[in-house]
């Protein structure tokens, strides 16, 4: 085993050093505090490796995405998403019985609890799509009693199944509720995005028949966003699992962290930049300026990424998904003109060039969202249903772990130091 010297005020110390299985190399510094008393400090972990981890492999200097080492190409190409899901959690490809045994479960649980459905009756009608998501999911977990008494390997796919079918179904009856319409119960004839396609658009008096076309750019979609290694909200999934929460209450978490605007909440963002420079409030030339002058606050949303500084392979497949479906579809989207005119211009801007800023998941994935019909506030939830596989994954590797170990950080703390209390009468 090699390992990494670290010295300070002339002492020094072995510290192991871990590989991975595509030869990345990661100091191990489990026994830095017992043997230096000291921690290291990164702030937005940056260089910090939470866990080792055997599902998902990015190389971002190379734009390389992998679940469980099959390249995100093949399965945006070829897989569909519940059985990349099932790849995603389970870490290999399914065969037959077990992916028809899993289909079993999602047409099973598709369906939400009559008693749930009252709960969507308590929020404002303009409550935001992704607050109602995330206490949708606990709530389900309420209606789930093998996971809040003890969730093992027998119940495990159940409640697996039960989450991922049901976000889907959550987020349509919101949708519903939103624009007044009845809530539409799931078909178990239909697949996984014709299923969600149907209870989004279908009325009672009038059923939509859901085009393969659609539902395949949906599939895609859904595959690009499965799993993404230790990002915010997955991060977020496993540090809430560490303590021993349920797998319901670990991914209502997961939804909360990707609800922020430089996260999953970006594909909305995008959306509305574009929607303000056709509008012609600004010029791309002149929101170009804004975005890399500092003190203007604002970003090229869409673009950026912590891993990723060559290319995202995702959003290559996704420019490609777009210019696709809105072809079939005849639509002629002025947004994505303006997309490709402020990606043309930014891969030729030095400021880009130099902070290695590309386009990411959600350059083009809201012009592929509009496209099929999903309206603005819903992007985001979008997002959670696509990236469920990824948290329940990393949920069950926590769970699976033969030690359940809290996720606790240190810091470095840079209050006060002790003083004494003052009562009320004189402070000043
Ligand atoms: N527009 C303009 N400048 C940017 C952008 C951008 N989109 N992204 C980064 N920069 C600048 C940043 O100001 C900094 O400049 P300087 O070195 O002069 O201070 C430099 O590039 C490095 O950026 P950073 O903020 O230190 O990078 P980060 O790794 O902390 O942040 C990011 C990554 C994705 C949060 C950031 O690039 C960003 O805010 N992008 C826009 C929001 C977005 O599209 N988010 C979706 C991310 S992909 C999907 C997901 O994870 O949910």
């Amino acid at each position: 085993m090699s390992t990494a010297r670290l010295e300070y005020n002339g002492q020094s110390w072995e510290l192991p050093v871990v590989e991975g299985t595509e030869k990345e190399l990661g100091i191990d510094i489990s026994e830095l505090r017992a043997k230096t008393g000291m921690i290291t400090l990164d702030e937005g972990y940056g260089n910090t490796g939470s866990c080792q981890s055997a599902i998902t492999y990015i190389d971002g200097d190379k734009g390389v995405l992998r679940y469980r080492g099959y390249p995100i190409e093949q399965l945006a190409e070829q897989s569909s998403f519940v059985e990349t899901a099932w790849l995603v959690i389970y870490g290999k490809l399914p065969n037959e019985a077990e992916r028809a045994r899993f289909s079993a479960l999602l047409t099973k649980h598709a369906m939400i609890h009559e008693s749930m459905r009252n709960h969507f009756q308590g929020f404002p009608n303009n409550a935001p799509p992704m607050a109602i998501l995330s206490a949708m999911i606990n709530a389900l977990g309420c209606f789930s009693p093998e996971v809040l008494g003890n969730e093992d390997e027998s119940n495990f796919e159940e409640s697996a199944a039960r989450l991922l079918s049901q976000v889907r179904s959550i987020a349509a009856a919101t949708y519903k509720m939103h624009i007044g319409q009845p809530m539409m119960y799931p078909r178990p004839d239909f697949k996984y995005a014709e299923n969600f396609m149907h209870m989004m658009f279908s009325v009672p008096n009038g059923r939509i028949t859901p085009d393969p076309d659609v539902a395949r750019a949906l599939n895609q979609f859904l595959i690009l966003h499965a799993d993404h290694e230790q990002n915010c909200s997955t991060s977020t999934v496993r540090m809430v699992a560490s303590s021993g929460a349920n797998m319901f209450a670990s991914c209502a978490a997961g939804v909360s962290a990707l609800w922020g605007p430089l996260h999953g909440g970006a594909n909305m963002a995008v959306i509305q930049m574009l929607e303000e420079i056709r509008k012609g409030d600004l010029s791309p030339a002149a929101y170009m300026e804004k975005v890399k002058d500092k003190n203007s606050g604002l970003k090229l949303m869409g673009f950026g990424h912590r891993v990723y500084r060559n290319f995202d392979p995702r959003s290559r497949i996704l420019q490609k998904a777009a210019d696709i479906i809105l072809a079939k579809l005849k639509i002629d989207d002025p947004l994505l003109d303006i997309a490709r005119h402020l990606e043309e211009v930014a891969l030729k801007d030095s400021y880009f060039i130099d902070r290695k800023l590309y386009p990411n998941v959600d350059f083009y994935s809201g012009i592929i969202l509009r496209a099929i019909g999903i309206p603005l506030d819903m992007f985001t939830v979008m997002f959670a249903i696509g990236r469920m596989p990824g948290w329940i994954a990393n949920y069950k590797e926590i769970h699976d772990a033969p030690r359940l170990k809290i996720n606790r950080p240190r810091q470095i703390y840079t209050g006060a130091t002790k003083r004494d209390y003052v009562p009320r009468e004189e402070r000043g």
